[in-house]
């Protein structure tokens, strides 16, 4: 019989050093508390069967709607945690079942970057071993210490390693390390491997590597590592060639394309239409609507939702110009921020109630000059920049009335806007606009929210 797998996550601390007085498990990074992002990675991995939070007994209350969550459909109970980690650990162990050979992974709420490489490797090494660790080694030198500050100790960095989580075990022996552990006086806290260490010296613990991602959201720094972090690993789909068949289907959906006439907007409408959905294209030249005028908008989309529920809004429209700030004309500057950044602004507050009413999804364009500002484009990569802040910030508000807000990162793409600047480029090194059509409808298709999701070309296989 294949032994069950649970996951505990430890979420009953209350996250003093990061000190923004709530339990930093419920932050919000890219529209999602980090608990929730921990629980997606656990959710999505086919090793784990059921899974169980530990929650801050003071914030129960915040995490126990997500047991009805169908994002989270492997989650089974949300309980109050204890007064130490040790604690909460206790509590877990009593609510998990009976059975001894079931494996447990316990995991840190606040290590939302946790992969499934890990999980795999966790799980596995349980066939074999009793208990597991996960731990990277150490860049810095470690250094033991007196009171008084005084150098003890440099232990050869080579065997040292810095402990995360998960932390894997079969239920019954850590149980029974924990038992051993309540009956000793002068227990003092360690975390889940080091009681095992302690009162099972027999048992052989096995380590697995984790990542240097996978840390432990701790200081007030870490915050905005992971935000950062967040952004860089956004979701990567590869654009491969649909050769003529839609990859997903649309029928009965109603999809707005603001930026229609060509280039990438104009290939997802008419995937769009391929795949079955309801189009409304709209663009300057085709339809005389411009993204800048909040009439035009107001307008396209009430003309859209004569139809019907409108189920997606794609804003493909932008404006680049390759020169240096201050050669570039005021007119073009003006351009670039409004059909940069305001149009999505204003297109998504014009957008809110017809995507509430549908449950529906906005979908903006980045560009890879996001990440960083490069001679020559100083406003559009600012703009840019701006697109991803907007998705993410959108992503959050909304997420209570069920709209989810991404944007589409295309490397680069042969477009006319793309020509314009850049004249002829070698064919292989970009991207086919029907390529960051496929993957905009899949995204449009998915259930992601607050993502930038990296359009990239299939590596060959
Ligand atoms: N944890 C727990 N129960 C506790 C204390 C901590 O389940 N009584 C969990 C935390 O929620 C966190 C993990 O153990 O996911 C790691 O602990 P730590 O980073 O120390 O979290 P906090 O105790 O919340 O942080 P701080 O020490 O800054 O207050």
């Amino acid at each position: 019989m294949i032994d069950r797998t649970y996951a505990v996550v430890l979420a009953g601390g209350i996250g003093e050093r990061v000190g923004l007085g709530m339990p930093k498990q419920l932050i919000r990074i890219a529209g999602k508390a980090i608990v929730e992002h921990t629980l997606e990675r656990l959710e999505a991995s086919p090793l784990i069967d059921e899974v169980i939070v530990m929650m801050n007994a003071a914030s129960l209350d915040e995490l126990v709607p997500l047991v009805h969550d169908p994002r989270f459909a492997k989650l089974s109970a949300v309980l109050p945690g204890g007064a130490t980690r040790n604690d909460s650990t206790r509590l877990a162990l009593a609510a998990l079942p009976a059975e001894a050979r079931a494996k447990v992974l316990f995991h840190d709420a606040v290590r939302p970057f946790l992969d499934e490489r890990i999980i795999e490797d966790c799980v596995r090494a349980l066939d074999e071993f009793d208990a597991v660790d996960t731990a990277i080694p150490s860049a810095d030198t470690i250094i033991a210490v007196n009171d008084d500050g005084i150098i003890t100790a440099i232990p050869a960095r080579s065997h040292l390693r810095r402990g995360q989580t998960p932390q894997g075990f079969r239920v019954g022996v850590l149980r029974r390390a924990y038992e051993l552990a309540a009956l000793d006086t002068e227990f003092s806290a360690t975390d889940d491997c080091g009681v095992v260490f302690s009162y099972l010296p027999e048992m052989p613990i096995k380590v697995i590597a984790g990542t240097a991602e996978n840390m432990k959201i701790t200081e007030p720094l870490d915050i905005h590592i992971a935000d950062k972090l967040f952004q860089m690993q956004s979701t990567t789909l590869d654009a491969h060639p649909t050769d003529g068949a839609p990859v997903v289907d649309l029928h009965g959906r109603s999809i707005v394309v603001f930026g229609a006439s060509y280039g990438i907007g104009a290939s997802i409408a008419r995937q769009a239409s391929d795949a079955g959905a309801i189009v409304h294209a709209f663009s300057r030249t085709g339809t005389g609507t411009d993204v800048t005028s909040r009439k035009h908008v107001r307008r396209a989309l009430s003309r859209a939702a004569q139809t019907g529920a409108i189920d997606a809004v794609v804003v493909t429209a932008g404006v680049l110009s390759v020169s240096e700030l201050v050669r570039t004309p005021k007119r073009l500057l003006r351009a670039a921020l409004e059909t940069n950044l305001l149009a999505p602004a204003m297109i998504a507050q014009e957008a809110h109630d017809h995507l509430a009413a549908s449950g529906g999804q906005l979908l903006l364009f980045t560009s890879s000059s996001y990440t960083r500002g490069r001679a020559g484009y100083a406003l559009y990569s600012a703009t840019k920049a701006g697109v991803v802040n907007l998705t993410q910030a959108l992503a959050d508000e909304w997420s209570q009335s069920g709209i989810r807000v991404n944007c589409l990162n295309p490397q680069r793409t042969r477009t006319p806007m793309r020509q314009q600047a850049f004249g002829d480029e070698p064919a292989g090194s970009l991207l086919d606009p029907d390529h960051v059509a496929d993957v905009a409808l899949r995204v449009l298709d998915s259930e992601l929210t607050g993502q930038v999701v990296d359009v990239q070309v299939a590596a060959r296989r």
